[in-house]
């Protein structure tokens, strides 16, 4: 199945994403895609074939987003804690990916006539060489797209994910201060960087959890569960989404100011650098240099990756 498809809309399909796009639309959008064994199990197919059905149902997924005009998607395709299950799913799980991503790179060409930027926020390191080399490629050949962000959680957890950044400031210092360190540097130091927050996280399964998914990320995000297991999602569940983010988007406006306020103060600091004194100016030059090291730091890994010697695949 390829990552880029052609969904064909029935008549009142295309009527309810009209409605709804006269409305206030989320600009990101994470998906937890949960009940793919439950699934395989209510279809009495192998459980790795329910993941097969569930990547299949990501990619119906990025089309509606696409039609949707929602620039940013993240889904959380295996957590860390995944690594608990039996050997056997483990590994079919890390082969699909490891097809999956193969195939991207064969699909290089209509992604990037899409303007499709594929990122994977994770510890890669604790993935086979082989996915590490496959992933990076992946990172690296859609840098330069920016219609739609396509952001895949894979070894992912929140707790790892804070913990590993907050090793990043100790290790790359440089110059930092104590004040330095604020929620601005932090968010800058997780994965996704400069993105904005997800509006909205769908979660299928009827599970209400979070399950260590964003939880930097998603403090006024709309909270959406519905019943549907992962590959049973239909459009009509995807728009019911929305359109909970739409009923909840007035209360929200009023919340995410009060926070923005206190978050934008950190900011200017940061950005607004013709505005400074002389000691923030100073202050600001520290941080860019630590924020300029992380990158270089972390795209030399994602080039050390894709270099990998055969032997080591
Ligand atoms: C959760 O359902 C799903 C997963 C752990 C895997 C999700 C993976 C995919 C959809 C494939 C994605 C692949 C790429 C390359 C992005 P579950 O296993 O927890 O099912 P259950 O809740 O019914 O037990
Ligand atoms: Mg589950």
């Amino acid at each position: 199945m390829s990552w880029m498809r052609n969904y064909k809309y029935r008549w009142y399909e295309t009527l309810a994403m009209n409605i709804l796009k006269m409305g206030p639309l989320p600009k990101h959008i994470a998906f937890i895609m949960d009940g793919n064994r439950r699934f395989a199990k209510h279809s009495q197919i192998q459980k790795i074939d329910g993941h097969s059905k569930g990547f299949d149902k990501l990619t119906e997924c990025l089309q509606w987003c696409l039609s949707m005009e929602i620039k940013e998607v993240t889904v959380f395709a295996f957590s860390i804690e995944n690594f608990k299950r039996t050997q056997d799913e483990v590994d079919d799980l890390l082969r699909l990916a490891k097809e999956k991503f193969d195939k991207l790179l064969e699909e290089e060409k209509v992604l990037c006539e899409n303007g499709v930027r594929i990122r994977i926020f994770g510890d890669l390191l604790l993935l086979p060489k082989d996915l590490q080399n496959v992933i990076a490629k992946a990172m690296l050949i859609t840098e330069q797209n920016d219609k739609l962000f396509l952001n895949i959680a894979f070894a992912y957890t929140s707790h790892n994910e804070i913990t590993t950044s907050i090793q990043e400031v100790i290790e790359d210092h440089g110059d930092l201060k104590k004040e330095d360190i604020n929620e601005y540097l932090i968010s800058k130091c997780l994965y996704m960087n400069s993105s904005p927050d997800p509006d909205l996280l769908i979660r299928t399964s009827g599970e209400s959890r979070i399950s260590d998914f964003l939880m930097w990320q998603l403090s006024s995000t709309v909270l959406y569960f519905t019943r549907a297991l992962w590959p049973q999602l239909t459009l009509m569940d995807f728009l019911f989404g929305i359109f909970s983010y739409q009923l909840k988007k007035i209360q929200l406006t009023s919340l995410k100011t009060a926070i923005k306020t206190n978050s934008q103060n950190q900011n200017e600091i940061c950005e607004d650098k013709s505005s400074l004194n002389q000691s923030n100016q100073y202050l600001s030059d520290r941080v860019y240099n630590f924020l300029r090291h992380v990158d270089i730091r972390r795209r030399h890994l994602l080039l050390d990756l894709t270099s990998s010697k055969k032997d080591d695949i």
